[in-house]
């Protein structure tokens, strides 16, 4: 099945499975995850919040209640739910939305845990509306109600599930039906975008856990240009490394700009793709607002790449406008596309 076809599964650009770039992110996640509260940079409202939580849970020496997370990807979504896990002495078994495909996929998962586990389950969204409802007694009750046969000899039977808690990630929220949203007793928190400090932190962490050595000029640059997101950051600083490697040169802020322009990386972190959507709502829709299907249409993309990927960066610096009739272009848009302002085009 072509991913691309699959309407339901945003997959951008620049994180296609089998593409060079994902195997590099996703080998880079696993070797530059942060192990401790200490080691995740920023978030504090929600380490804050964490770190309550699980303390009660464990004074009351019962697993933490389920906990839900959300916001774009690379935000540390994932390394939330393995730190709690490491913080918590607790197994973590991890799934994800589309690889339950059954009831009985569930069913086996659910009835496989030990006491005090917990359930990692990534991108919800995903997850069909059949096994949405198995998953609430799970979750309320820890009970699992399984129908066994069909027609008249149906039957339903209830299995005790041993204490667990529950961690789901998605990009999606809105995604997320009501009553499943309400599930989650510990909380739903947003993770947002990072200060160009805290991603200056991460960089440096991560260029000593690579062994490179890097200058303050060339981590503010990087920062600068991450899209306010630790694992861009990660990724531009493996790629600086690489040039000041092969040009036999440390990695200043020059070698920086050099490998981030190759990419087609500008001073705002914006990439080929975001750079695309601002130009084609700007000539092609006279600046907007247009619809998400049409931008979708005249993008070749995904409604949910759009939505989940390139959205909220634009949103967050001022590129973009979300107004009821559609997405606009703002005048910094058009500044930085080198556009005359409109209004102003004698
Ligand atoms: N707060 C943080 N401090 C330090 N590094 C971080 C932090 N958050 C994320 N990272 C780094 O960014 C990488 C990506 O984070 P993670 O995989 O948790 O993102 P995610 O939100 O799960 O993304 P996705 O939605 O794509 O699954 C991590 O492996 C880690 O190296
Ligand atoms: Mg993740």
């Amino acid at each position: 099945m072509s991913r691309k076809n699959d309407k339901k599964t945003p997959i951008p650009k620049n994180t296609q499975e089998n593409s060079p770039v994902n195997g590099d992110e996703k080998f880079l996640d696993q070797t530059l995850r942060p192990n401790s509260w200490a080691e995740y940079i920023g978030q504090q409202n929600i380490k804050d919040n964490l770190k309550i939580l699980l303390k009660a849970a464990e004074q009351r020496k019962h697993p933490p209640e389920h906990l839900l997370f959300y916001g774009p990807p690379g935000l540390g979504k994932t390394t939330l739910a393995n730190l709690i896990a490491k913080e918590t002495r607790a197994q973590l078994k991890s799934t994800s939305g589309p690889a339950i495909e059954k009831v009985g996929d569930l069913a086996s998962i659910l009835t496989n845990l030990s006491p005090g586990d917990i359930l990692f389950i990534d991108e919800i969204h995903r997850l069909n509306k059949t096994i949405e409802e198995v998953l609430y007694p799970a979750m309320e009750t820890g009970s699992l109600d399984i129908i066994i046969g069909k027609g008249p000899s149906a039957r339903t039977i209830q299995l005790d599930l041993p204490p667990f808690t529950l961690i789901a990630a998605t990009t999606r929220i809105a995604m997320l039906s009501a009553p499943l949203r309400s599930r989650f007793s510990g909380g739903i928190f947003k993770l947002e975008f990072y200060s160009d400090e805290e991603i200056e932190k991460i960089i440096e962490r991560s260029a000593k856990i690579l062994g490179v050595e890097i200058d303050s000029e060339a981590k503010k640059e990087i920062a600068k240009r991450s899209r306010s997101t630790p694992r861009t950051a990660n990724y531009l600083l493996k790629r600086g490394r690489d040039l000041a490697q092969v040009k036999e040169q440390k990695l200043t802020n020059n070698i920086v700009n050099e490998a981030l322009n190759m990419l087609n990386i500008d001073e705002l972190g914006l990439n080929n793709e975001d750079r695309a959507m601002l130009t084609i709502i700007e000539d092609k829709f006279n600046g907007g607002p247009v619809g998400l299907n049409t931008l979708a249409a005249a993008l070749s993309e995904e409604q949910a790449t759009i939505e989940d990927v390139y959205e909220p960066y634009l949103l967050k610096l001022g590129l973009i406008e979300r107004t009821p009739r559609g997405r606009t272009v703002t005048d910094r848009a058009r500044k930085h596309l080198g556009k005359k302002l409109k209004g102003l085009d004698l």
